[in-house]
Parts: C-alpha cells; structure tokens; sequence
C-alpha cells in the first residue's frame, strides 16, 4: 500500500476529519498489512505527536526452558507448538496427545518427541507421572474441563484455551481448583496481549480521552467464516460446544472489562439464529453444494466458492497441498464443510446485541455480526475530554479541547520477532507472558489473572442467560 492509499483508508476512518500529520510505523494484525514511511506533523504552530509505546520483544526472558505437553494438537495447539520452535531457549515441546494420529505425528516431528511422550486421549497424559511443566490445552470447547481439573491436580501449570469450560459452574470449579494446588492458568484471551489493544488501553489509562464513559465494540465474523465455524463447523452447535458470545466473543467481552477496569454490574442481550435456517433455503438447494446446487454461482456460502475458488479455511482439511483442487473439492463432498449452510444441524445466533453496565456507571456495548465484508475489530471509545476510533489495526485518538488528532498505528509484521504471530501478535506475546510466569512461578507475569479470566467468563454466560430470558441480569 502507498502512501495515497494509506490516507485515503485514514480518511474512510476518520469519516471527514482532517487528519494531520501521520506517524506511522505501519502495522498488521489479521489480514491488513503494509509499511508506510513516517512524516512530519505540522499544522499551522501545532505539532501532533503520534501515540507510541514500547513493544515488548517476543523471546520470554528467562533463566530456564519451560517444558509443555500439547493436549490438542490442532490450530491453536500447532500456534503455541510454533512458539516454542522460534524461541528454544525459552520453550520445548516434550510431549503431545490428539485423538488424530495424523496431527499427533505431525506434532512429534516438529518438536522430537519421543514415541512415549506421544499419547492419543488427553487421559493418557495424566495416567503418567507429571513429566513437563505445563501442559497446552487446546482440545475443543468440551475437553477443557476435565485435561484442566486434571493437570491441575498433578502440579501442572496450565495454557487454557478457551472458552475455559462450558458452564459458570465449570469455570468457577477451574478457579478454586487452581487457588487450591496453587497453580498457574493462563486461559487464552490473546487480545489482551497484543500491541494494538495494549495501547488502546495504555490511551484510555492515561488521561487523554479524560474519564471513560462508554466503550461501543463490535466483532464482525465476516460472512464465509460465519458459515465455516458456526453454521457448517465446529462451533456450529451451542450445546456441544459453546454459546456463540464465549466461543467466538468471550475475547471481546474480556477486552471491554479490562478496558473498562471495573466490575460489570449488569447484562441486557439480544439476539437471534435469523438467516440459517432450513425455511430460508432457496428453492431446489440439495444438502450440499457439490450436488449440482441450482443456486451455486450466485450464493454467498457456497462451500465451492468458498473452499475450492478461494481457498479459504481450508486449515481444518490437513491437505499436504492447499492447492490441489481436486483434493479440496473430494473434502467438501464428504465432510460437514459441503453442507448447505440452510440444511445445518446449527443453533448459534449470526447476530447478537449486549448491553453493560459497569460500577461507577460507566457503559458499553458489543455487537456480534456475521454479515460483514471482514472480521477483525471495531472499537469507539467515548471519554470526558477525548475520544477513540480503531479498527483493529490502528486507532485514532481525538482531543475535544485541541482539535488535535493522534494516531496509533504499528505494522506487527515490521515489528521483528512478531511477524508470524496471529492475533495482532497476541498469540505469542501469550505465550512470552506465560513462559515467562511459569519459569518464575509468577503469576502476575501475565497480563490477565485466572480470577479476571473467569469474571469475564462469567459476563458471557450471564449474557446468555439474559438472551435467553429477555431480562436484563445483574452478575455478582
Ligand atoms: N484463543 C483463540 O483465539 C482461539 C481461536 C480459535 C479456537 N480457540 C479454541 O481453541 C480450542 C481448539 O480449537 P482449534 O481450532 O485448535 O480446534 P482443532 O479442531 O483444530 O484442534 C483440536 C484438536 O483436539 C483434538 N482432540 C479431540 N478430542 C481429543 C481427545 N479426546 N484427546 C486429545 N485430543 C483430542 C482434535 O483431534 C484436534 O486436533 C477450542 O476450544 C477453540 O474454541 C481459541
């Protein structure tokens, strides 16, 4: 991207305001990318700095290598498996189990294993005596629990994938059990761990904006990664898994509460499952697409546009090439991936509303929405003197009393070590803080606490239950 372009993007987020000078350092987080050269920053006598705070490197400083068996060696385990092979001196893998042999070896071989550290049920790591530090848990959304209740119990420090359990219950028991061996859990709000939302953050926490008032946010899924997790996929089924505001947005409600620094006193949540369902299948749609669909060249979720033209999502199949055609399209006839996405065995809303109220009255929305172009992030926040647009990759803070506008805007790909860390780095930068607490056996070496993890567990469940009962529900 040029320079032209660059502004012409800032002029689209700042929605007619004049921007003034750019500092940029350039940045990424998912998908949007590309370096722009810093400028000066003159108007008239006034200089506007641009907001810049340090970013920590990537390599956790310690005195020893912490071991971590990965139990789910799929996505997200392989995301923390890459951790520990950029940065060796920090973290080694010494164990794996998964129930698919396949990523079972492909995780032995990445990281040596031994043939005995390499198990298939997660139950088989604990019929052994404690051999590592930690363990990775990143099996999906119903074998958080147990692996957790489990490791904990044998000493084991723990990197929680969440969302960290299926119940409010669950979620509680997997705090007090860690409070009682005194252990580590790190559940995977990364997030809070990547550069751009600390330096929201660090913005709203020093003054600028004045005092917080209230936080407007929305999640956009985007419309074909809706159709692949929570329609065709693996979330698709609320009971199974999770309820759509944990599984996809319990980040997002982390992040409000941890912006807003105050206990959330009370929840409102709307919404609905509106557009797939079977009554709104076009006239003709067979079960999959591959089955000469009618409706094929012109529907949005076709799973042959999806996977085979853009070669999206296609991480789930395990295909030695990505490339191959022929290999994606035999996948989409045989799997839940080729359904048609109006003949799913789905429960989960495609757009969801919530309302917060926090101590000292401070307010907040999130918004929820599968029918977006992108995904990513969208943030407003509203403060006595000041206010803040981002969109998830840079941000703009405006000062009411100046006129001044300030711009946050840091490239993760330039950013050395950070490149290939998914979630605006957070993924990694996770993964840092908690090497680095277990090495030390330090808990505040990580941005969130299991208590602070599991409040904001608690909202989503609360948000639920509020949806569900169209009441408004008080947490606490
Ligand atoms: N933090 C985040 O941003 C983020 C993003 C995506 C997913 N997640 C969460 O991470 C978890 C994993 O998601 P994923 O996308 O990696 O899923 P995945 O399906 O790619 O990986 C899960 C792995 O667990 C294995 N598994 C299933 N049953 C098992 C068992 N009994 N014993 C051992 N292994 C077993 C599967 O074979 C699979 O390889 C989920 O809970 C998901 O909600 C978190």
């Amino acid at each position: 991207m040029n320079r032209k372009e660059f502004l012409k993007r800032l002029g689209m987020l700042t929605v007619g305001a004049s921007l003034i000078g750019v500092d940029v350092n350039a940045m990424t987080t998912e998908g949007s990318a590309e370096a722009v050269a810093p400028t000066a920053k003159k108007d008239g006598n006034k200089t506007h700095p641009d907001l810049d705070y340090p970013v920590r490197p990537l390599k956790a400083t310690t005195e020893r290598v912490v071991t971590a068996i990965i139990i789910g060696a799929g996505s997200r385990g392989t995301t923390y498996g890459k951790y520990a092979t950029q940065f060796p001196d920090a973290m080694n893998i010494v164990g794996v189990a998964d129930i698919d042999n396949f990523r079972k070896k492909r995780t032995a071989k990445a990281h040596n294993i031994p043939k005995e550290n390499c198990f298939s049920d997660w139950s088989e790591v604990f019929a052994r005596e404690k051999f590592a530090d930690a363990v990775i848990i990143a099996t999906p959304d119903n074998l958080h629990f147990e692996p957790c209740m489990k490791a904990l119990s044998m000493g084991y420090d723990v990197l929680l994938e969440k969302p960290a359990a299926q119940t409010e219950k669950e979620c509680k028991a997997i705090l007090a059990q860690a409070k009682k061996y005194n252990r580590i859990v790190a559940i995977c709000h990364v997030l809070r761990y990547a550069p751009y939302f600390i330096a929201m953050r660090e913005t709203i926490h020093s003054g600028i904006i004045g005092d917080l008032v209230s936080i407007q946010h929305m999640e956009p899924i985007q419309y074909a990664h809706m159709a692949h997790s929570y329609v065709r996929g693996k979330w698709r089924d609320s009971k199974q898994t999770t309820p759509i505001i944990l599984a996809k947005s319990c980040h997002d409600l982390d992040i409000i509460r941890w912006m807003v620094d105050k206990p959330c006193l009370q929840i409102s949540a709307e919404g609905t499952l509106m557009h797939f369902r079977p009554e709104n299948a076009p006239e003709g749609a067979p079960a999959r697409c591959t089955d000469g669909c009618p409706h094929e060249a012109t529907c949005p979720y076709s799973a042959i546009d999806i996977y085979v033209r853009r070669k999206r999502h296609l991480g789930v199949f395990d295909l030695p090439d990505r490339k191959d055609e022929n290999a994606i399209m035999e996948k989409i006839k045989t799997t839940m991936f080729g359904r048609c996405v109006y003949k799913c065995d789905n429960d989960q809303p495609d757009h969801y509303v919530t309302t917060m109220l926090f101590e000292g009255g401070v307010t907040a929305s999130f918004t929820m929405d599968a029918f977006t172009p992108w995904g990513g992030r969208r943030t407003r926040v509203m403060g006595t003197k000041g206010y803040i647009e981002g969109d998830g990759t840079k941000f703009t803070v405006y000062d009411f009393r100046t006129n001044n506008k300030r711009l946050w805007y840091k490239s993760v790909k330039e950013m050395a070590d950070y490149k290939h860390a998914g979630h605006g780095g957070g993924d990694h930068a996770l993964a840092r803080d908690f090497v680095e607490a277990v090495a030390a056996q330090d808990p505040t070496k990580l941005s969130s606490t299991i208590d602070a993890s599991i409040e904001s567990h608690i909202i989503g469940f609360k948000a639920e239950k509020s949806r569900k009962s169209l009441k408004k529900v008080k947490i606490g």
